[in-house]
């Protein structure tokens, strides 16, 4: 998949960081970050915690403006402040969480409609026939009436991910999609991933710690390391890289690339 993927890099940029500076107070956590997004494709986004993996996909959702630079969506700058061109862009845009955040006093239909009746006109039976297609695609057909509380952390993920998709956006935002998840159930919602963007063809951003798991569904791979983007490459490339940051990054996280061969392989048998 990924040799097949990474072919075609001129393809198109749909979101761009450029020179991106961002300080909390007197901590600097982006120093000049360069960081492109291209079409169809997946970006892992890869560090150690703390470095600002989620305040990277909170400037391309426009939740955080940069101290400098610009962040570029669908050849669009969003930093300007233009509030209706943000609001029409994130229409494009689906968002998966660490914490999932379903309403609690809403069905799993209700949870998953929400998108559809809050952004669009679209009448109660075609909202039906969008929710129950997306909850079919996420294993989750006879759910629609339970409560999340009524449901297993895997299960809730998956709403998550149902409500993420419901709009068909071109760009999905996943910040560490699999945290709290057992290998299975983290295994499953890759898995779900997969097929889904098979499916629908979106775009997606995945930050992650499920490494080298993850190397597997991603074409390119970045990793944040003092306040920047060390390498945006190819999963294999990234495993070969010189830069001392990227080095270190995979000598102390993977380790265990061998010994995960059997739980990966039997994530793809099921594909
Ligand atoms: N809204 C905020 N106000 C103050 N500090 C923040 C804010 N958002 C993030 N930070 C700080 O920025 C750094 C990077 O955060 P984050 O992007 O959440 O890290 P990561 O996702 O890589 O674990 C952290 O030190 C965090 O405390
Ligand atoms: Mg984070």
């Amino acid at each position: 998949m990924n040799n097949e993927k990474t072919k075609n890099l001129s393809s198109d940029i749909v979101i761009e960081l450029k020179q991106v500076e961002k300080s909390f107070g007197e901590q600097k956590v982006l120093d000049r970050v360069d960081l492109q997004v291209q079409s169809g494709k997946t970006l892992v986004i890869v560090g150690a915690s703390g470095q600002g993996k989620s305040v990277i996909l909170k400037h391309m959702l426009g939740l955080v403006l940069p101290d400098a630079g610009e962040v570029n969506v669908f050849g669009q700058n969003i930093t300007t402040g233009n509030k209706a061109r943000l609001k029409e862009i994130r229409k494009h845009f689906g968002v998966l969480f660490q914490n999932v955040a379903l309403f609690d006093s809403m069905t799993v239909f209700d949870n998953v409609a929400l998108p559809l009746r809050e952004r669009t006109d679209l009448g109660e039976e075609e909202i039906r026939a969008n929710v129950e297609e997306k909850l079919e695609m996420m294993d989750l057909g006879g759910a629609g009436e339970k409560y999340p509380a009524q449901i297993s952390g895997g299960m809730q993920k998956r709403v998550g991910l149902a409500r993420a998709l419901v709009l068909n956006p071109q760009v999905v935002f996943f910040d560490e999609p699999t945290t709290g998840l057992d290998v299975h159930k983290s295994n499953e919602i890759y898995r779900l991933f997969y097929l889904t963007q098979q499916k629908l063809g979106y775009t997606a951003v995945i930050v992650s710690h499920d490494v080298p798991k993850i190397f597997k569904l991603s074409d390119q791979v970045a990793l944040l390391a003092n306040r920047q983007i060390q390498g945006c490459l190819s999963p294999e490339e990234f495993q070969l890289s010189d830069n001392p940051y990227i080095r270190q990054f995979v000598e102390t996280t993977m380790g265990p690339i061998y010994s995960s061969d059997r739980e990966e392989s039997n994530l793809y048998e099921k594909i």
